[in-house]
């Protein structure tokens, strides 16, 4: 049975205090309300990932992620922090390929695989991000955008790697503009990444692939996209700067 796992991605939001309390609220109700065997991942920015990872000691429903590493291990790359950074703080998750960082500091499908390299060596599970923009979708390219992005992002991998990635399927048009994929819309994509990754891994390594959709996600529509059969929870966006929203995202599973 692969994971059902709900991420919140807080993008550049929270000062370090303000981090700290909404975690510490995110894990009181988790503790309390949530009953499932589904994890929630909080990808915060880098100044807060030690802090939470200590918070979240002892809770095995919780787990911590960057939202973005560099493709090198090490070295003179000022401002940038390494994937072994970011595991010595107690992160397990990283998110890539985010569409913010594809069209705003130019990440390609080449550079996303090597940062996925450098992650997996560092024994870090990458959430790595496909999607569409509006003028793919309308001019009916959806499919081709997802597949080349799986094929020249992650395809290098052997299926052993592969294992330890999770696929967050966010179309772009649905990012921070309210507008949620209807859950045929997103049940269609997540159920073709899954027919592409039998292509290339077989059966057994797609069944068990975490395929997260993300796009304007909150408490009401959740039930409804996780009831679909190959969307195995969410990125989180808005509604995971809320400690309400978020866990009742989380407890959708329960
Ligand atoms: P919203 O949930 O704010 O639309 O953001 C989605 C997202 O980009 C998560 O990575």
């Amino acid at each position: 049975m692969r994971k059902k796992i709900v991420a919140g991605n807080w993008k550049m939001n929270m000062d370090y205090n303000e981090g700290l309390a909404l975690f510490s609220e995110i894990l009181n109700m988790i503790k309390d309300e949530v009953t499932g065997q589904q994890q929630a991942v909080v990808c915060s920015p880098f100044i807060h990932l030690h802090s939470l990872a200590q918070l979240a000691k002892g809770y095995d429903k919780v787990a911590i992620g960057a939202q973005n590493a560099h493709q090198n291990e090490s070295g003179a790359f000022t401002g940038e922090t390494s994937a072994k950074m970011i595991k010595s703080t107690g992160a397990a998750y990283v998110i890539l390929g985010h569409s913010e960082r594809r069209q705003y500091f130019g990440e390609n499908n080449e550079l996303l695989a090597k940062k996925t390299d450098t992650v997996l060596a560092n024994g870090l599970k990458p959430i790595f991000c496909i999607g569409e923009t509006l003028e793919e979708r309308e001019a009916e390219k959806h499919f081709d955008v997802i597949k080349t992005q799986l094929a020249e992002g992650l395809y290098h991998l052997s299926a052993e790697q592969f294992g330890q990635v999770v696929i967050a399927y966010e179309p772009v048009w649905a990012i921070g503009t309210g507008k949620t994929a209807t859950s045929d819309q997103a049940q269609e994509i997540h159920a073709f990444i899954r027919a592409e990754l039998t292509a290339k891994y077989g059966l057994e390594v797609a069944d068990d692939t975490t395929i997260l959709y993300g796009g304007s996600a909150n408490p009401k529509n959740a039930p409804e996209l996780f009831a679909q059969p190959d969307i195995d929870g969410g990125l989180i966006g808005g509604a995971s700067l809320k400690s309400r929203d978020f866990l009742d995202i989380v407890k959708v599973f329960n």
